[in-house]
């Protein structure tokens, strides 16, 4: 028995070893960035083999394990924490107990999980939303929207716009004693997908045009025109997020047909018609020098894919793709990138969009960065990374909300 037992841990490791990714030089914890990358592809590689048997869908089983990890709304000596709904969808609060001489900012938190998994209630969010509330004395909205591949784009987008324009309301805001002149979106990942183009409505939007302070993008995804940008072909392995792995649940955002990450892959998914939006994402213009080495532009293929789905070409997935005219009118913006992120890009990008037109725009690139880092910043593996960049981010928002 106690041989077996041996035998089966090691193989373990020699295969977690073999999937894992190749660990950049200059990453912080390399262990335990490798056993966090290890986890994940073992998590990602039984997944598959169940799905194959029929057992359970490849996401559903990462969201089972990630449920175990959802917090109940715990107030404390200083915050009261209180899961409510604004327009039917699951919000929760966090509303600083003491009282305030004058009115407070606030923070709409959109969380990460390529809009297939996660929930404002796992505890790294919790975390960073209380320390929030805490530490600017602010108003914290998670906000719980649905979910795909049950809930397909746009419902992800619109659960949220209408939690937000709901709470831009004026008695709203006066209910909770927001100033509505310091009002703040911020989103992880594919959570800041939908911070940027949330952003990019209601800053075009007459009716919420001054509500918005600023925008703060967490290593955020922001296009899915172009798959072959340098972060894509350098981190295709990791770690953390692989390329097969962002393509495969950002498809699932819009369907469940398999058609659509095989063309991806090969970066031949973009619709006929969709060409005049390439300069948007043209790496070759928009990334600075350093990260675009000796990599050889080539534009995407179009139309190689029998169904077309035209919301490909649709800036609220994909919010680069939209004109300069649409940029120029946002807020305050904060983006922290990673370097070593297949979403590296997307950010890099947007920044030199933004800075083009004239967005003040702070910007703060981890050397050693990696993909989901602020998901990784409470026990058991958390990662100094991650608390790094909470605090780099707290700092922006104290000093500009
Ligand atoms: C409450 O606020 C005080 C003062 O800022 C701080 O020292 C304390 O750690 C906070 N408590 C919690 C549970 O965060
Ligand atoms: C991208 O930029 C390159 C110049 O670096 C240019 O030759 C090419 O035509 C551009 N392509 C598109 C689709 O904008
Ligand atoms: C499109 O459909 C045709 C006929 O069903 C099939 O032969 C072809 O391989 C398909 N092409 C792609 C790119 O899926």
């Amino acid at each position: 028995m106690g041989y077996k037992t041996l035998c089966f841990g090691l193989s373990c490791i020699i295969y977690a070893y073999y999937i894992s990714a190749p660990m950049p030089e200059n990453i912080e914890e390399p262990w335990k960035v490798g056993v966090l990358d290890a986890l994940i592809k073992m998590t990602s590689v039984t997944a598959i083999l169940f799905e194959n048997i029929g057992l359970i869908r490849h996401e559903e089983l990462f969201f089972t394990l990630m449920k175990m990890d959802f917090t109940k709304p715990v107030s404390d000596e200083n915050i009261t924490v209180t899961d409510t709904t604004f327009m039917d969808i699951p919000v929760r609060l966090y509303l600083p107990k003491w009282k305030s001489k004058r009115q407070r900012p606030a923070v709409i938190f959109l969380h990460g999980g390529a809009f297939v998994l996660g929930s404002c209630k796992q505890t790294p969010y919790d975390v960073l939303n209380r320390f929030t509330a805490n530490k600017l004395d602010a108003v914290v909205v998670g906000v719980d929207y649905r979910l795909s591949p049950q809930y397909h784009f746009p419902i992800p987008f619109e659960d949220t716009i209408s939690v937000v324009k709901f709470f831009l309301q004026d008695e709203i805001l006066a209910k909770y004693g927001v100033d509505p002149t310091r009002i703040c979106i911020t989103g992880d990942s594919s959570g800041g997908t939908l911070a940027a183009s949330v952003t990019q409505l209601l800053r075009n939007d007459p009716e919420f045009k001054n509500k918005i302070k600023a925008q703060a993008l967490i290593y955020p995804g922001l296009q899915g025109a172009d798959t072959f940008v340098p972060s894509h072909q350098e981190y295709e392995r990791g770690p953390i997020l692989s390329r097969d792995m962002t393509i495969k649940f950002g498809c699932l955002y819009l369907t469940k047909d398999q058609d659509l990450p095989q063309a991806m892959k090969k970066n031949q998914h973009m619709p006929q018609g969709s060409r005049h939006l390439f300069k948007f994402v043209n790496w070759s213009i928009l990334l600075p020098e350093k990260y675009r080495k000796n990599h050889v532009y080539t534009e995407p293929i179009l139309g190689n894919l029998n169904s077309s789905y035209p919301e490909l070409m649709d800036s609220r997935i994909s919010p680069l793709l939209v004109d300069d005219s649409q940029l120029q009118n946002l807020p305050l913006t904060y983006i922290v990138t990673c370097e070593h992120d297949v979403l590296r890009d997307d950010a890099l990008m947007y920044v030199t969009r933004l800075q083009n037109v004239g967005v003040k725009v702070a910007h703060d690139h981890m050397e050693d960065g990696i993909h989901g880092a602020v998901s990784f910043m409470a026990s058991p593996l958390y990662l100094k990374l991650g608390i790094r960049i909470k605090n780099k981010y707290m700092n922006w928002l104290e000093e500009n909300l």
